[in-house]
């Protein structure tokens, strides 16, 4: 029988005014909870709109540096690089992914130098890169899993070298944590974070990102033989991100977020480590062609979706809202 009976308990008591409302709230979401996403592309003072992402913008490099003064005057913590790469730098061995001079580790410098005290995290991964969009090295139409580790590990290197923070692996190669991880340390880069992207989806939620950083007319068939099946259960993505904290993961992090939020869930109560969760591309949109149809409140519908984050028992959130938020939850 439940200890609880009506009308000895009354759940509303508990409810009946703001100051018990707060006083007994358990999760709050803060700006510092927020990672955001950036889009870099080439040339000077240039703020490119991506169809798919209403109010989303590709900043060249100069203008990305004032968005990342600006996010860290908000309180936001870090941001998230993405590289739209010039088509004629698109090679399928994905070797502009570790020029030193680059897109992104031009970006990652200037931001350094200009907003010194946010974090920045850099994606690991070869779709901005080569001319098919994969995230790996394809031969015979096999993405081969040991070769792209490599290219992986030159990519890492290059990404930490020019200054990046932590690095996010989000290929799903099998391994590939580990022999970043090596790879870091025998060259002295033994404080670079990074957030693996532990349980990342096959979703169809990534559409409106791959229109972004310009892979989705390129990109042919799915990615099903890399990135987990949704139709599984969530011990899938308990072994994958164990397997990533052994092989030297800081953080860990499940994709798409809130569809996914039973993954957030189970991996936040069986890991004892921070668990991020990427609210994607597709999500956003999902929210913006809401609110601009009238049909949901943008601030409040926002707030509510980050905090059931926090509640699954997210650290942190990767959202395209975070600017949006920030500004919000100062008031
Ligand atoms: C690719 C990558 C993707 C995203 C982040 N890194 C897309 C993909 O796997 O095709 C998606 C992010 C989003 O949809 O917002 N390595």
């Amino acid at each position: 029988m439940t200890p609880f009976s009506f009308p000895a308990t009354r759940m509303r008591r508990a409810r009946q005014a703001p100051w018990v409302r707060a006083m007994v709230q358990a999760h709050e979401l803060n700006a510092s909870d927020l990672i955001w996403p950036l889009f870099i592309i080439e040339g000077e003072n240039q703020k490119a709109p991506i169809e798919s992402m209403p109010d989303v913008f590709r900043f060249s490099i100069d203008l990305a540096v004032k968005q990342a003064q600006k996010a860290y005057n908000l309180g936001i913590p870090c941001i998230a690089l993405f590289p739209n790469t010039p088509a004629n730098l698109r090679h399928d061995d994905g070797r502009e992914a570790w020029n030193p001079n680059n897109l992104i580790c031009r970006a990652i410098a200037a931001i350094k130098a200009k907003a010194p005290n946010i974090g920045i995290m850099a994606d690991v991964a070869l779709d901005p890169y080569t001319q098919h969009g994969h995230d790996g090295l394809i031969e015979n139409s096999e993405i081969l899993n040991d070769a792209t580790v490599e290219a992986l590990v030159k990519q890492s290197l290059c990404l930490a070298k020019a200054g990046a923070d932590m690095l996010a692996p989000s290929d799903m190669m099998d391994g590939r944590i580990g022999v970043i991880r090596t790879a870091l340390e025998q060259n002295n880069y033994y404080n670079t974070l990074i957030m693996a992207y532990s349980a990342k989806y096959a979703s169809s939620y990534y559409g409106p990102f791959r229109d972004a950083v310009g892979t989705i007319g390129r990109l042919k068939g799915d990615k099903k033989t890399y990135q987990m099946n949704p139709a599984n259960c969530v011990n899938e993505a308990l072994i994958e991100a164990q397997l990533d904290i052994a092989e030297g993961a800081d953080f860990i992090m499940v994709k798409p977020g809130l569809p996914y939020l039973d993954v957030v869930s189970h991996l936040a109560r069986n890991t004892n480590m921070p668990v991020f969760a990427y609210q994607v591309s597709g999500e956003y949109t999902m929210m913006k062609l809401a609110f601009a149809a009238g049909a949901l409140d943008h601030k409040t519908t926002v707030l509510e979706t980050l905090l059931a984050f926090k509640r699954a028992g997210a650290s942190g959130i990767i959202t395209y809202f975070a600017l949006d938020v920030a500004e919000i939850l100062r008031g």
